[in-house]
């Protein structure tokens, strides 16, 4: 957005809260399409503020009353709420609005989901419930009262007395208005206990759809877990005698964590062996710990404005993967968790929609909640504790909640308690917020009479609006190996903070590989002429396992490059190296699956894009089917070894190694399919019992065009499981041959399940079309005009998802002349749509001014 946008926020005019909240009282008549709403607001001026002018924040209201210390006013009116004459001390404001949650298709406010009532807050919700000061700097304790004839009516906090249809909670913890809850409905509850490290009892409940009470005992005992960790790990208990779940099936995001009531996907907590496969599961542990984290990280401690998000989403993912990692094993999901990083943040941070961790101006704030505000703002906080050490990182966590609870607090407030407790000078560390871009370390190396001398330089390419960088703070934990694979030297942290830094290492016998961002140190990219040879010795004798993956993903990208560059015959060591690895029994299983799996094509095409070339997504999709086929006809016997081998007897369960078996035996039967013609496919297909197999299974099936009779099978006996529907979507146009995707896609469309009301279905169809990267830049831009059809659709419905489906364009700039200019006309027939949201018109301007 350019500078002169009048809607453009920024973080540098940011201005305290001009009054205070004492209290919060609410009353909700409820009514599908007329719900009432009266608020009572103790009112006090800020002593910190020199402004006086009272404005309260209110969209989509029916205004009907308003009373300063009883006595009627009449506010001044505007698009984005009111503002009004008000006496000098502190006074008492109430007001009365109509709102009509049935036509709320934003999903955003109180809305109704399959006949419930529900609410979503964050970031800028509440002011479409009732008129208020909607910023998160403004916290109070709220009262509810809810009067509806429905069984269930929840919010925030403690249940008081209820008598008949009127419910009363009371919240005493001061929270923002983000963090309000409203549910209302039918449910089903299942329920449990847990008793905090102090012996306080607390009530668990999950409230869900009838016919899905079957499905909440893996969220329970993760929910459990969770407590129990945070007590132990961050010494955090829980602070209510209830902690409510409510799944709903119509939810932008993953979840909420609305304080004591918090709101899921149903997606993102429903859970069983027959429905559910077993990504879902570690899924919905994860999301299950991160909203309950965020009781501390985010409600005791909030943000004191918008751009701050990363101090409560980047620290409570950091805490979320750390848990995971205690629950799950530490370099597996390391693995993943980086994966996952350069999938979404890197590739975030070199398009046009690169930006700093802490934000410096948005238009929607609902735009920033992004991959990099996540997962880098995570990575951050994982390389402070990296620098500082493990105990001090813990003294300075106590710090902070010691000094900030029930604080809105910054970037600056997190980052002192690091100062104050190290005495670490963190100015420069600081630069990670501010820069955007992910920094470029090269690596060069020279051995002599003993002596190993590594230089690193690094560099931060330019993003929108930031066209100079500065050298950060990156830390390199390294270490050395011969090539005979023994270690030459341990685990060491390098701290490099200029353009160019050596490093020393004498004593040695021979010319050490070095092992450089073990464990994947820092978010950065590195570069080194590393031979074929010293990545073998890496994939096979590492110490550190992150490493011992990179090399095969190394390896695996120069094999796709030289087939796709050279028109190289599949590379015969990598695909001896990959087969030795995958039945390497004294390797993790859950490590080898993910060691051996192929790297994505979304990557090779970013690698193509770093060396300057014009990636083609048909030809790396062809070249990545070839080198699968390769690797299956050299390993056929092995393959099937290997997949009888890892079937598991006994009764489903979920966890690690039990996860680990079935993903190797996964990508056994993936590669036995492409010799086989499906046939062990077609087997598991027909013998499975749970979903972990069943899915995987008709992949490959449709992958190999055998899939068309068990697809109609599937959705039979699966067509009254909303989100084994969802899978079904999306499977037909991801794993079908690319050139088919647009016409498949097409099809479903037109399926009655098809919706663009649900955003689980959307993106299980659209989403699904547009991150499978071949079917999604096929040459005619057919996939292009079919997405862009359905984002013009989407965006009065649910500007806010349509927003973030733009997204799917952001590398456009990758592709060749032609692929550009098919997806910058798509672009601008978006742009073009009468009435398109400020959302979606905020992104589309990114993806096309950059
Ligand atoms: N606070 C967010 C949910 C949210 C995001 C609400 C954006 C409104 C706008 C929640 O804590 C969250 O981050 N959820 C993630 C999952 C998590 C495991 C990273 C989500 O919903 O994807
Ligand atoms: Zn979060």
């Amino acid at each position: 957005m350019t500078a002169e946008n009048p809607q453009t926020i920024y973080l540098k005019d940011y201005q305290a809260p001009a009054y205070l909240v004492d209290h919060v009282a609410l009353e909700f008549d409820l009514h599908p399409t007329a719900t009432r709403v009266r608020s009572t607001l103790k009112f006090r001026p800020n002593p910190d503020s020199s402004n006086s002018e009272f404005f309260l924040h209110g969209e989509n209201l029916t205004f009907l009353s308003a009373y300063i210390n009883g006595a009627a006013v009449t506010p001044i009116m505007s698009d984005a709420g009111l503002t009004c004459n008000v006496p000098d001390g502190p006074f008492i404001w109430q007001s009365e609005v109509e709102i009509n949650p049935s036509a709320n298709t934003e999903l955003s406010g109180l809305y109704m989901s399959n006949g419930m009532f529900c609410t979503q807050c964050e970031a800028e919700g509440f002011r479409r419930i009732t008129y208020y000061p909607d910023r998160p700097d403004v916290m109070a304790p709220f009262d509810v009262t809810v009067r509806s004839e429905l069984p269930y009516a929840l919010s925030n906090g403690e249940p008081m007395s209820s008598d008949g249809t009127t419910r009363r909670w009371q919240d005493p913890w001061p929270k923002p208005a983000y963090l309000f809850a409203l549910v209302a409905g039918e449910f089903q509850v299942v329920s449990d206990h847990f008793t905090t490290a102090s012996g306080k009892p607390v009530d668990l409940n999950i409230y869900v759809r009838d016919g899905d009470q079957d499905k909440c005992d893996f969220a329970l005992e993760a929910l459990k877990a969770s407590m129990a960790w945070d007590e132990r790990v961050y010494g955090r208990e829980y602070d209510l005698s209830v902690f409510n779940i409510v799944a709903v099936d119509d939810f932008n995001m993953g979840a909420m964590e609305n304080k004591g009531l918090n709101i899921f996907n149903s997606s993102a907590v429903l859970a069983s062996p027959e429905t559910t496969v077993d990504g879902n599961f570690e899924r919905i542990e994860a999301i299950i710990a991160h909203e309950y984290f965020h009781n501390w990280t985010g409600n005791r401690i909030t943000c004191r404005d918008w751009f701050q998000l990363s101090l409560k989403e980047g620290l409570t993912v950091f805490r979320d993967q750390q848990f995971s990692a205690d629950m799950r094993g530490a370099e597996v999901r390391r693995i993943e968790d980086v994966t996952a990083l350069r999938a979404r943040q890197f590739r975030e941070d070199s398009g046009p929609l690169a930006h700093p961790v802490r934000p410096e101006s948005f238009v929607e704030i609902n735009n920033f909640y992004t991959a990099t505000v996540y997962e880098k703002g995570a990575e951050l906080i994982r390389m402070l504790k990296l620098l500082v050490g493990d105990a001090a990182y813990k003294e300075a966590l106590e710090l902070y909640f010691a000094r900030h609870d029930g604080q809105a607090c910054t970037i600056e407030d997190w980052l002192a308690v690091f100062t104050d407790v190290t005495g670490q000078d963190l100015r420069q560390f600081k630069l990670w917020y501010s820069q955007a871009g992910t920094p470029i370390v090269r690596v060069r190396d020279h051995f002599a009479d003993g002596t190993y001398e590594l230089t690193l330089t690094q560099v931060t390419p330019p993003t929108p609006g930031q066209p100079n960088k500065q050298p950060l703070v990156i830390p390199i934990a390294l270490g050395l190996l011969y090539p005979d694979g023994t270690e030459a030297l341990a685990t060491e942290l390098l701290v490099l903070s200029d353009a160019e830094q050596s490093f020393c290492f004498s004593g040695l016998r021979a010319a050490p590989i070095p092992s450089l961002l073990r464990g994947f140190s820092a978010p950065v990219i590195l570069q080194r002429k590393t031979s074929p040879a010293e990545h073998l010795v890496q994939l096979t004798h590492d110490p550190d396992l992150f490493n011992r993956f990179e090399a095969s993903r190394e390896l695996g990208k120069s094999a796709l490059l030289a087939m796709l560059q050279t028109e190289a015959a599949p590379d015969d060591a990598y695909c001896t190296a990959l087969l030795q690895v995958m039945v390497n029994e004294d390797l993790d299983p859950a490590f080898r699956a993910m060691c051996c799996t192929l790297p994505s094509q979304d990557e090779i095409a970013k690698t193509l894009t770093e060396q300057g070339q014009t990636p083609d997504p048909v030809a790396i999709d062809a070249a990545f089917h070839r080198l699968s086929e390769h690797v299956a006809r050299q390993g056929q016997d092995a393959l099937r070894a290997l997949y009888h081998a890892h079937q598991l007897a006994g009764p489903f369960s979920p966890d690690a190694a039990s996860c680990g078996a079935r993903a190797l035996s996964a990508l056994a039967l993936r590669l036995i399919s492409y010799v086989d013609g499906g046939t062990l496919a077609a087997k598991q297909f027909a013998t499975a019992t749970t979903m972990s197999l069943q899915l995987p299974a008709l992949g490959n099936l449709n992958r190999h065009a055998q899939g068309s009779e068990a697809i109609s099978q599937f959705y039979q006996q699966w067509r009254n499981e909303r989100l084994v529907i969802d899978k079904w979507f999306s499977l037909q146009v991801s794993t079908c041959p690319a050139s088919q995707a647009v016409s498949v896609a097409r099809n479903l469309l037109q399926h009655p399940d098809f919706t663009l009301k649900n955003p689980n279905r959307f993106r299980a169809l659209v989403g699904a079309l547009a991150m499978t990267p071949a079917a999604f830049h096929q040459a005619d831009g057919s996939a292009y005009a079919l997405v862009v059809d359905q984002l013009i659709a989407l965006d009065d419905i649910n500007p806010q998802l349509c927003a973030r489906m733009t997204t799917v364009f952001e590398t456009w700039r990758r592709y060749d002349g032609a692929r550009q200019e098919l997806m910058r006309a798509a672009l601008c027939r978006l742009a073009a749509k009468p009435n398109l949201s400020r959302d979606t018109k905020e992104m589309v301007t990114r993806l096309l001014d950059a």
